[in-house]
């Protein structure tokens, strides 16, 4: 067993610390990111590799709470979470500007949402360098660090720069977009973030596409060019690679199994007798296609009235960065289509969108994937979208049809769901009516053939896949050198 630590960094931590009534609690964060890290670190597997595992972030909740629950609470001694308190007016900056009011919008390819500001770019780096500074002082030699997603690309140089010989690898939740988008940025920043990247060994992204895209904008920006997605650096080779991030498929393939959510699933099958479900669930984002998709569904109700009364569209949304104008505004807009759409179709023993505005926990999460009949997950663009592949699994009766966006990631994968561009009502509503109207035998071919692939790679095949690669760079430097 060596003494070598894993040091997870992410901006998200797994968790919120909330305090209600003098008691604390802890929430499981939002978002793919955290779903997939958590169900990694919570995991024996890799114990024997790393006899440490260290997961850093940026807080959340004041660290009078976080102390209190500290003294309270017995943590692990081989898992530790370690929260980064950051100045709010510092963070409010990096965050709800340059994070999610700058970069989140250009790279799902809504450059019209972008704001420049070259303060929000400022505060990004600083709390990159606060990242980094924090970092610097635990890291020891032999140590892996794992930098995830783009709230914090200019993390491995600014560590890279300390300590040449360190072990960094980075993973991109997000797309990367075309060069002809990824242009848009302000010079400066541009040059700044790819350079920031390229101080990791190893750069992941979710799909093959994101990978071209990635290489051909180091060869625009820095004149660097790369030999089977190998980039000759002065100091180092880096190495760009695609692992499609996956599920805890066990996880999700069994929660039938456990009687909370079997008593939910009841509960919610009492309330629609004989009604087919439609589901689906998405944080809060633009870039989830929400509206489209409520589009869509009106117009299924309008080109074939037969399902009034035979289907509901359990939509829920999940609040996130709420604080973003552009994030408010959807949220009316969603809430108007779903009033509108209720208004003209409901009877006085039927209501066509059951729509709620909150978080799901685990067990009503799975119970709810299991009684669907369909999954309607639209994103106008997404990474890669986890929970059109936690529906699949939680499917374990082998009966439920998946309508996928092209535009996600997981379309690669999920290549026999009935597949739609997020865009277009007509597309969506044809797939509505073919998904509901699916032999059973149909979907249970379909459903076969996209389990299997995601018991092939799941998560831990792709943390396993990542640390393996991580290490053949790290081999490959030694014999260049
Ligand atoms: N999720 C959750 N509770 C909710 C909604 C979502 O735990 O109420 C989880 C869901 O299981 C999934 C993740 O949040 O693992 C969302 O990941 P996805 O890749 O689909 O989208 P993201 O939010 O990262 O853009
Ligand atoms: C996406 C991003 C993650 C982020 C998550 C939730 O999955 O790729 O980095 O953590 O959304 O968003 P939030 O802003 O609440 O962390």
């Amino acid at each position: 067993n060596s003494d070598k630590s894993l040091i997870l960094v992410s901006n998200r931590l797994p968790f919120q610390l909330l305090e209600q009534d003098g008691k604390l609690l802890l929430k499981q964060s939002d978002g793919g990111l955290v779903t997939a890290l958590k169900s990694y670190f919570n995991a024996e597997s890799n114990r024997d590799v790393f006899k440490h595992k260290k997961w850093f972030g940026a807080a959340d909740f004041p660290e009078k709470r976080w102390n209190k629950f500290k003294k309270q609470s017995s943590v692990p001694d081989d898992f530790t979470v370690e929260p980064l308190f950051i100045e709010t007016k510092v963070y409010n900056k990096y965050y709800n500007g340059f994070c999610n009011a700058t970069l989140w919008p250009l790279f799902h390819y809504f450059p019209s949402y972008v704001v420049y500001d070259q303060e929000f770019f400022e505060k990004y780096e600083e709390v990159n360098k606060i990242f980094a500074d924090e970092l610097l002082k635990v890291i020891k030699p032999g140590d892996t660090i794992w930098v995830h997603d783009y709230q914090l690309f200019l993390l491995p140089q600014l560590i890279r720069e300390k300590m040449p010989e360190a072990s960094i690898g980075f993973f991109l939740h997000i797309p990367f977009p075309s060069y002809e988008v990824f242009r848009l940025l302000h010079r400066p920043w541009k040059e700044k973030i790819i350079r920031g990247l390229l101080g990791a060994d190893l750069i992941g992204f979710h799909t093959h596409e994101y990978v071209q895209h990635f290489l051909k904008t180091v060869r625009m920006v820095l004149g660097y060019d790369h030999h089977y997605r190998t980039i000759a650096m002065q100091d180092r080779l880096v190495k760009i690679e695609m692992f499609p991030l996956g599920i805890d498929y066990e996880k999700f393939s069994t929660a039938s199994t456990q009687p909370e959510v079997t008593q939910q699933m009841e509960a919610i099958t009492r309330n629609f007798p004989d009604k087919k479900i439609i589901f689906s669930v998405d944080r809060l984002d633009y870039t989830k296609g929400v509206t489209h998709r409520l589009l869509g569904f009106e117009r299924l109700l309008k080109t074939h009235p037969e399902w009034i009364e035979k289907v509901v569209f359990v939509m829920v949304v999940v609040p996130s960065r709420q604080i973003i104008s552009k994030y408010n505004e959807r949220r009316m807009l969603i809430e108007e289509n779903v009033g509108r759409i209720n208004g003209k179709y409901s009877t006085l023993s039927w209501q066509p969108v059951i729509y709620r505005y909150n978080h799901l926990g685990f067990e009503e999460l799975c119970a709810l994937y299991h009684v669907a009949d369909v999954a309607l997950i639209t994103p106008l663009r997404d990474g890669m979208n986890l929970v059109a592949k936690e529906y699949v699994a939680c499917c374990s009766e082998q009966q439920g049809v998946l309508i996928l966006s092209e535009l996600a990631g997981a379309a690669n994968e999920l290549s026999e769901a009935l597949q739609v561009n997020p865009l277009d009502a007509d597309e969506i509503s044809q797939a509505i009516q073919q998904a509901l109207t699916m032999p059973v035998e149909e979907q249970q071919r379909k459903l076969s053939l996209m389990q299997k692939r995601l018991i092939d790679y799941d998560v831990h095949s792709w943390v396993n896949d990542f640390m393996l690669q991580l290490n053949d760079i790290k081999q490959q430097q030694k014999a260049e050198e």
